[in-house]
């Protein structure tokens, strides 16, 4: 398989005065695919647009090695194939859409042919076709985000590498970026990019880093976290009365209610109880499940729905970052 991105040990420390200094990355060893959408995640300052600038060559490295489409970072022809949107991009404020387009493709040597037909393509691809005369200062802060992501691909690149690609876009805006993401890998094309929102991502990516001060805590298929860890069942009853509720509560932890010893036999793990109206949501272990049920039925109550709880993205960003234990 032919890894687009390869970092080897790639560290940056920026050094803010004399004494005082960041260490923005350490010791990152990344790989991404031909054809893989990746999804690079961490809190603010967690080091994901200096891993950017770095393996663009924007900004150099402390140490460590970094190579694109197998070719050394220090070679500008690792870059030939490349889009890149970055963080917050600002362009000649005034120049319209189209002319910006046309600027990227002179850059890239087009010929005007191809840069008339991407660029038309390109604006109606990222709704900008009625704004295409109209200055980028005039434009909203997702309409710049809009045209900077048009820019990335004006040169039909394979690899792009884009820096919070949906930040700023109303949700019709990020739905359809992610749908272009999305059509970008059936074309065969390999993305690598860096956001906050973790639906987007849970949406898109096949695979997923999460970057915490600098270092790499979690690199993976988000498939195999999320969908391997079954946390328990979600059981929701309806028509049950407190006295039930209290029932449960007892024989989930101590298998007595009052002083009296219970048959059948109590469940083995805690029973969460969320009251909503006569709702019930009960969160019972694996190993409980089935007891409960039997208790259900012989309650006679009206059980509407058992759902697998599983990990969620968010639940593995928060106890990676340290806010959930
Ligand atoms: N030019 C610089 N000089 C000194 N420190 C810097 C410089 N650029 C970034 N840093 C520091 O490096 C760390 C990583 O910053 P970086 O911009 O890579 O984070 P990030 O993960 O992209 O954050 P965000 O989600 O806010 O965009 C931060 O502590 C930041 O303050
Ligand atoms: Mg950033």
């Amino acid at each position: 398989m032919i890894k687009l991105i390869q970092t080897i040990d790639l560290c940056k420390t920026y050094v803010k005065r004399v004494q005082e200094k960041v260490y923005a990355l350490k010791h990152l060893n990344l790989e991404i695919e031909k054809g893989e959408i990746f999804g690079f995640l961490g809190p603010n300052g967690a080091g994901k647009s200096t891993t950017i600038k770095l393996i663009l060559d924007i900004i150099r490295p402390t140490s460590g090695k970094a190579f694109l489409f197998d070719i050394d970072i220090s070679n500008p022809e690792s870059r030939r194939r490349v889009g890149y949107l970055p963080e917050n991009p600002s362009f000649y404020d005034y120049l319209t859409a189209e002319e910006l387009l046309w600027f990227a493709g002179r850059i890239h040597k087009m010929d005007d042919d191809t840069i008339a037909r991407k660029t038309e393509e390109l604006l109606a691809l990222l709704d900008l076709t009625e704004a295409k005369s109209t200055p980028i200062r005039k434009y909203s802060k997702g309409m710049v985000q809009r045209a900077g992501l048009a820019h990335s691909l004006i040169n039909n690149p394979d690899l792009l590498i884009l820096d919070e690609p949906t930040s700023g876009l109303d949700p019709v805006g990020r739905r359809k970026v992610a749908d272009l993401l999305l059509d970008l890998k059936k074309q065969g094309k390999t993305i690598f990019f860096s956001s906050h929102i973790l639906h987007d991502v849970e949406t898109i990516c096949d695979k997923i880093g999460i970057i915490v001060e600098g270092e790499l805590r979690f690199c993976g298929k988000l498939s195999d976290v999320l969908h391997q860890s079954l946390q328990g069942f979600e059981v929701v009853v309806q028509n049950i009365s407190d006295e039930i509720l209290n029932e449960i509560t007892d024989l989930s932890s101590s298998g007595l209610i009052g002083d009296k010893k219970l048959v059948p036999a109590c469940f083995k793990h805690g029973i969460d109880c969320h009251r909503e109206g006569d709702t019930a949501r009960l969160t019972v272990a694996e190993g409980d499940l089935w007891q409960l049920i039997d208790f259900i039925k012989s309650k006679n109550l009206s059980l509407l729905a058992i759902e697998p709880r599983r990990k969620t993205l968010e639940g593995l960003f928060l106890e990676l970052i340290g806010k959930r234990s």
